[in-house]
């Protein structure tokens, strides 16, 4: 795991933790940081039990989300996740699907009322749930919500299946960042990138548990009173060899249903069932060969690390619950890694400094002050390979705006020459904007320090030809290394024509 600065989160709904695991995984993998804290809140007891087994240093609360204070979440956290219940936009026979009518709607609608209120609001937002919520008057509310709060958002509806793993669970999830990140709003994206061009396909039999003793496995066989229901024949059967199972839900554990989940046929034949179905006629036939998944495969399958583990307190038929009602961590994990890293390149913030870099040839550093106004106040994406240095991602917004008038805009440049002392604050120096045309290149050049120490700046380049302007950010290892480089020498009080550089003769 990387040793920069984490990220404060809060999981709502927190269940056994689904979110926590994901968005560990999601940000290790792209070696930016690491959870710095998380807050749990769930009403189930056995949930938080379980989740304070796996993450003891975590706080795990008990309480109705719904019972929040604005004091509890303002300025707590940069990312909240959710799953709030799906019961009342499941659309399965016998559910009643009353849409924000339902009491089980008032957790989310607390949560919106909360974020509404508080005034540090989370950078980021994630929430999952089942398809039907994508379709529902609570998205209405929710997407209202987000507006209102300034947060643009990005949708998708997937399964674990389009990742190569071999599930059933199609869901769907929104991705909200509090900026103007997004503008493809409507869109419900149905595929998902892996960051590779194949998907690596498994199949049921990397999910098994070959280690199953006799004893074990009766515990988890097919009762013979079941298999000779006239209903038996439909439930869901694959074998090692399938590549899909049917989507589990909490009901796995009670309830003989393809609508539950799939049953396990350990016969001695190697085909999948899909290429080599079974005889439907007779179940008794499967005596003793068809079982149930076991706990420990239903977490492998969703994603969960090995070292996951229930405390001895919970039940087989609770951990079948509680399992059910979470998450895929795999393909939770992908898209926390989009929202919280993508192409962002900001992983950590507060209010007084931010950290930056650590991918694409950048060293991580952090900027504060008048550099970090810069970066939130339009958006910035890292010059691949050149450490320091990001050109901005809205050239529609500012390539025809001079570089001064660009961050008057948003705040900076405030003080005249007359007013500057040694021990201004970054925030209220005077800037001062250095003009260079180099001999041999075509565009002028802007140099305006954003910091006492002239260590850090924005570096503009003028396309007089285009009346076009590119800018660029430049933190401490970009900002001084770039200008050298084309030959303007910066001390701490001046910005000039390095004489020494061997500048090409016009
Ligand atoms: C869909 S499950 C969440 C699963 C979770 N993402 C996970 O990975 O396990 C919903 C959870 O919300 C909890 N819950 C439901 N209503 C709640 C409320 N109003 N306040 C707090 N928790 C609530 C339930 O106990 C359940 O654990």
């Amino acid at each position: 795991m990387s040793t920069c600065k984490g990220l404060r989160m809060i999981e709502f709904f927190s269940g056994i933790g689904g979110m926590r695991f994901s968005a560990e995984r999601g940000i290790q993998e792209s070696q930016e940081t690491s959870i710095e804290t998380c807050q749990a809140y769930d009403i189930s007891l056995h949930a938080n039990n379980s989740y304070k087994h796996n993450f003891p240093n975590d706080s795990v609360r008990t309480k109705l989300v719904e019972q929040l204070k604005p004091k509890d979440l303002d300025g707590k956290a940069d990312l909240w996740t959710m799953s709030p219940p799906c019961q009342p936009f499941t659309t399965t026979r016998g559910a009643k699907s009353l849409d924000s009518e339902d009491k089980r709607c008032n957790g989310l609608k607390g949560i919106m009322d909360l974020l509404t209120q508080i005034l540090e609001k989370p950078k980021y937002i994630f929430l999952e749930n089942v398809k039907g919520f994508s379709g529902s008057q609570m998205i209405g509310e929710w997407y209202k919500c987000l507006k209102e709060n300034g947060y643009t958002y990005k949708q998708y509806l997937v399964s674990p299946v389009q990742i190569g793993v071999p599930n059933h669970r199609q869901r769907y999830y929104i991705l909200c960042e509090r900026s103007d990140r997004w503008n493809d709003e409507t869109i419900i994206h149905q595929e998902i990138k892996m960051g590779k061009d194949d998907v690596e396909k498994h199949i049921v039999g990397d999910y098994i548990d070959d280690s199953l003793t006799a004893e074990d496995r009766n515990t988890f066989l097919v009762p013979d009173e079941i298999l000779q229901k006239d209903w038996a024949r439909q439930v869901g059967v694959v074998s090692k060899a399938d590549t899909a199972t049917h989507c589990f839900t909490a009901g796995y554990g009670r309830i003989f249903h393809r609508a539950t989940g799939s049953l396990l046929l350990t016969r001695d034949s190697e085909d999948s069932v899909e290429d080599n179905p079974i005889d439907r006629s007779n179940m008794m036939e499967y005596s003793g060969q068809l079982r149930r998944f076991t706990p420990k495969e239903l977490l492998c399958l969703f994603g969960f690390p090995h070292s996951f583990e229930f405390p001895d307190s919970i039940n087989l038929e609770h951990q079948y619950k509680l399992i059910g009602n979470s998450i895929n961590v795999n393909i939770v994990a992908l898209l926390l890694k989009e929202l919280l890293v993508g192409d962002v390149d900001v992983v950590r913030g507060s209010k007084e400094r931010l950290q930056v870099g650590g991918t694409k040839g950048h060293v991580v550093e952090e900027i504060d002050g008048n550099l970090m106004q810069l970066y939130h106040g339009y958006r910035w994406k890292m010059i691949p390979n050149c450490t320091g240095r990001h050109t901005c991602r809205d050239p529609a917004k500012v390539s025809s705006v001079a570089p001064l008038e660009i961050l008057k805009e948003i705040g900076i440049a405030k003080k005249s020459a007359s007013e500057f002392s040694e021990s201004v604050n970054d925030a209220d120096m005077e800037l001062k904007e250095y003009h260079f045309e180099l001999p041999g290149r075509a565009d002028k050049i802007h140099v305006i320090p954003l910091d006492t120490n002239n260590d850090t700046g924005m570096i503009t380049f003028a396309k007089e030809e285009r009346g076009a302007y590119v800018h660029t950010l430049n933190t401490s290892s970009g900002f001084r290394r770039k200008l050298a480089c084309i030959g303007i020498e910066v001390t701490s009080n001046d910005v000039r024509l390095d004489e020494n550089f061997p500048h090409p003769t016009s």
